[in-house]
């Protein structure tokens, strides 16, 4: 089977025709020594943490804030002012508007996902070094446009998995590479994380302070209604905005799981089952519905020929509903767990934090721990200094592969959304997948899971999404025209996301 590199994609997809550029490139050169002007984007939650990062870095400086949301903005220029010596940062609402700025040097945003990839192209046609938040896209084609305008304009461009900068996760890795417990041909990612219901569906007013336009960016904007009760975060769980779990945690473990693996391309195929379950016994109101349209529970398959990666996720309460080999693993019975497991010939080793790795023997004893955090945003500005693009610990490429890891599952659960199986029906089709997991064991655990929870199967029962084929050179199913149309967007117009031929 062919596989697909990065060279042959970066071949692919400049060969084509002329760039549309709504920036005309400059030149922005910093001089050695001088300070790197930063502009942040979207700092309401972990935007929090870009400001920190820069501002506490004596080789940059944060210049400019863009936030839509005024009040949110305002504050966090005063914050930020405090921790540069007054040196307070400008606030505007939109990015183009700091784009232009010659004084800065580095675009760093933490907007929702359905803005990552347009303001990344446009901050690198504007000639800006990027670090843009996980999942680097909303859709598959935007990681390859992004991957394709950092190599056009030579620019650094980081994705946000700070655990490629992790000292625990790189030496475990290395630990996995060099064979430390044997032969791997299955890597389980974990998003065991409780997550609440975001409250009913509805009409609700949206707040005086934020641009809902600037907001909607990419996303349709055909009637300024907010259908969830709060503005911020919740869009997670809202499709045409967020990637749900899968794509929020997600890709810190599928990226974590893909770098153990040593896989550097997309699978050759994926099935997803799942659904959002649950949030009837939640709210004791069989009918309740839930303003979120992504899954709460999900469950996907990925082969990548000679080994397998699972994903999964579960939304719902975890306590008691993981088998007893993953409560020892990760050494608790209750609670979230968020990691990754590698099944190796020789034992098992287990990220189970962000900067804490195990490896167990067969037996499941404890014979070796990586620990340790490290610094992503000071390894993008290390980069972004010494112009070399091999410096950064998670260039585009990395983050376009891990992020449609999300998007490829959520394809196919979407596409099975109405296709509601019973178990006997799952257990038929996931028997009958190619994998090096137990598929129907896994089947009975998320079922578990679910009935523990409260969740009656018999009336609202898990989806199963088709078996996709998926060609990873052209990015495209090559068996379903409906599945390689969800490769993109619709997008708004004014807000066009250019596909990798014409960033
Ligand atoms: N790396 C990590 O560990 C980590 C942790 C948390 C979140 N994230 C990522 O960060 C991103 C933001 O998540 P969040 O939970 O902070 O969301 P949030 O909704 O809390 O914050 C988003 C902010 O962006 C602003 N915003 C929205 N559109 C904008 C635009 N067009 N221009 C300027 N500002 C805009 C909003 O007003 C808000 O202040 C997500 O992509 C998420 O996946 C990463």
């Amino acid at each position: 089977m062919s596989r697909f590199s990065r060279r042959q994609f970066l071949g692919r997809s400049l060969v084509a025709g002329a760039g549309i550029s709504a920036f005309p490139s400059l030149l922005r050169a910093a001089a050695p020594n001088e300070t790197l002007g930063v502009v942040v984007i979207g700092v309401g939650g972990r935007g929090g943490s870009h400001l920190d990062a820069y501002a506490s870095n004596p080789r940059t400086e944060v210049r400019f804030i863009v936030d839509i949301d005024e009040s949110i903005g305002a504050s966090r220029a005063e914050s930020t002012a405090k921790k540069q010596n007054g040196r307070k940062p400008k606030v505007v609402r939109d990015m183009r508007e700091a784009f232009e700025s010659k004084d800065v040097q580095i675009m760093s945003t933490a907007t929702p996902n359905h803005w990552h990839a347009l303001a990344g192209v446009w901050a690198m046609q504007a000639g800006l070094d990027c670090y843009i938040e996980k999942p680097i896209s909303h859709e598959i084609a935007e990681g390859s446009a992004l991957v394709a305008a950092a190599k056009k304009y030579g620019r650094m461009c980081q994705v946000g998995t700070q655990c490629r900068s992790n000292p625990a996760i790189i030496d475990a890795m290395k630990f996995l590479h060099e064979g430390g417990i044997g032969a791997v041909k299955l890597a389980r990612g974990l998003c065991y994380k409780r997550r609440a219901s975001i409250g009913p569906l509805g009409d609700y007013p949206i707040p005086d302070v934020v641009d809902f336009s600037l907001w909607s960016g990419p996303a349709h904007y055909t009637d300024p209604q907010l259908t969830r009760q709060r503005f911020h975060y919740d869009w997670h769980w809202q499709r045409l905005y967020g990637n749900g779990d899968s794509g929020n945690q997600g890709p810190h473990q599928t990226d974590i799981a893909r770098w153990g693996l040593g896989v550097n391309s997309h699978p050759l195929s994926v099935i997803a089952y799942g659904g959002r379950l649950g949030y009837q016994a939640e709210r004791k109101d069989e009918n309740y519905v839930d303003a979120g349209d992504t899954a709460n529970t999900e469950v996907a398959i990925y082969d990548y020929g000679d080994k397998t990666m699972v994903f999964e996720t579960r939304g719902l309460s975890v306590d008691n509903s993981a088998d007893e080999e993953l409560n020892r693993l990760f050494d608790s019975t209750r609670g979230n767990k968020i990691g990754v497991v590698f099944y190796g010939s020789e034992g098992y080793l287990v990220q189970r934090t962000y900067t804490d790795c195990v490896v167990y023997d067969k037996d499941l004893k404890q014979v070796r721990q990586f620990k340790g955090g490290g610094d992503h945003f000071g390894n993008f500005v290390d980069a972004c200094i010494s112009r070399r693009s091999a410096d950064l610990n998670a260039d585009a490429w990395e983050g376009h592969l891990s992020a449609a890891l999300a998007h490829l599952a959520n394809i196919s659960y979407y596409l099975g959304e109405k296709h509601l199986v019973t178990e006997v029906e799952a257990k038929r089709v996931l028997d009958g997948v190619k994998s090096y997991d137990d598929n129907v064991a896994t089947l009975e655990r998320t079922l578990k899971h679910l009935t523990d929870n409260g969740v009656d199967l018999a009336k609202y029962p898990v989806s199963l999404g088709p078996f996709l084929k998926f060609d990873p050179a052209r990015e495209i199913f090559p068996d379903s025209p409906e599945a390689t149309a969800l490769v993109t967007r619709d997008y708004r117009a004014g807000f066009m996301c250019p596909t990798a031929d014409r960033v």
